[in-house]
């Protein structure tokens, strides 16, 4: 009997038309075009403006791209995993709406939340649902209006993020492709540097709370960014030694997209050349959850069957991890 393998045979993606550029920015706060260029890589970013929607509509676009390219029966899913930071509500699960909406509806849903590492982790858990034979079709979703939880008049963290979905579905393979390893860490000692304070149950919404600006995201982001360069690296090097993987075996880093420093200082440690590291940072800023499904979307052209793919993430609670995976198709 072969061994059933998780591979990603499928993807899609949406960002929303407006365009937040660095030189709009300049105008909002004491910022400017060089200092975000420099620090972070970033150019513009991608803004969901319209009123009423919230994440499920960028989830949903994802998905039906991904549907409507791939000629899948949305009867034929099994399971959707929606990873998000930002649902549309504090209770009730957007990967449930997501579903219906999508006419999934023979699907079971739930949301999966893991700050910047909810789609990496997304993808460990939809993996172990084909791997253990019980459903064949899982799709993975990974959208965040991070719009809707920034103050635009703190530079610190406005210049950052940008809105996006992306989606993948996970089938099983008995050709040895998909995922072959995972190494996932967390570490509550994260929490104070990258949080929001109010609207949860230990301080909940109040007139207080939203007079003192503590819906929105705070960060210490020179703690996060040394945390996250360590972090990302240790695990990237790790998945790399115990997989007996040298530079010249990974065809491809798919990195979370928080900060260009980031990604090269990781693909540094890992000996890997500029030319096998997916960026698109440029164009979405940090979009959270939907950081790498965009990467793949906007790289699936390029990625061939059998490539050694290795995935890195770093987010808030701290959470991050890699993930070893062999790609399973080529696009026509
Ligand atoms: O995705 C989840 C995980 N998140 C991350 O991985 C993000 C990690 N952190 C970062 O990417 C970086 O820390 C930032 C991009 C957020 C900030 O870059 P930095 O190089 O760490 O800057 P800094 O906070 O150390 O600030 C350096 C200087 C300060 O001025 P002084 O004290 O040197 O005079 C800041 O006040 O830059 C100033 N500054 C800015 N200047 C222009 C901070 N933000 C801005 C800004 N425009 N937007």
């Amino acid at each position: 009997m072969s061994t059933i393998t998780a591979a990603i045979t499928a993807v899609g993606s949406y960002v929303p038309d407006f365009v937040l550029s660095n030189a709009v920015l300049e105008q909002m706060v004491d910022t400017n075009d060089e200092w975000i260029t420099t620090r972070t890589g970033i150019k513009e970013r991608r803004l969901l403006k319209e009123p009423g929607k919230g994440t499920s509509y960028l989830a949903i676009k994802a998905a039906q791209n991904l549907i409507e390219k791939n000629n899948i029966d949305p009867l034929t899913i099994d399971l959707i995993i929606m990873a998000t930071a930002t649902p549309d509500m504090p209770v009730a699960s957007t990967g449930v709406y997501v579903a219906s909406q999508i006419g999934a509806v023979n699907a079971f849903a739930f949301d999966l939340s893991a700050a910047c590492s909810s789609f990496l982790y997304g993808m460990s858990t939809a993996s172990a649902y084909i791997q253990s034979g019980r459903y064949k079709k899982v799709l993975l979703i990974g959208a965040d209006k991070m719009s809707s939880i920034i103050d635009y008049t703190d530079r610190a963290t406005c210049i950052i993020f940008g809105d996006g979905g992306g989606a993948v579905l996970f089938e099983p393979n008995t050709e040895g492709l998909g995922l072959q390893d995972e190494f996932l860490r967390s570490d509550g000692i994260g929490r104070e540097y990258l949080k929001i304070d109010a609207g949860g149950s230990i301080l909940p919404a109040s007139k207080d709370t939203v007079e003192n600006g503590q819906h929105f995201v705070f960060q210490d982001g020179k703690t996060v960014f040394k945390y996250a360069v360590s972090g990302m690296a240790d695990v990237s090097e790790k998945i790399m030694q115990r997989n007996n993987l040298t530079h010249d075996d990974i065809n491809w880093l798919v990195a979370h997209q928080a900060n260009r420093r980031i990604i090269d200082a990781t693909a540094q440690r890992m000996g890997l050349d500029e030319s096998k590291v997916l960026i698109n940072i440029q164009r979405y800023g940090n979009t959270t959850s939907a950081t790498l499904p965009l990467l793949l979307s906007d790289y699936e052209s390029q990625l061939k069957k059998g490539d050694n793919l290795i995935f890195a993430a770093f987010g808030g609670g701290f959470t991050w991890g890699a993930i070893y995976l062999k790609w399973a198709y080529n696009k026509q």
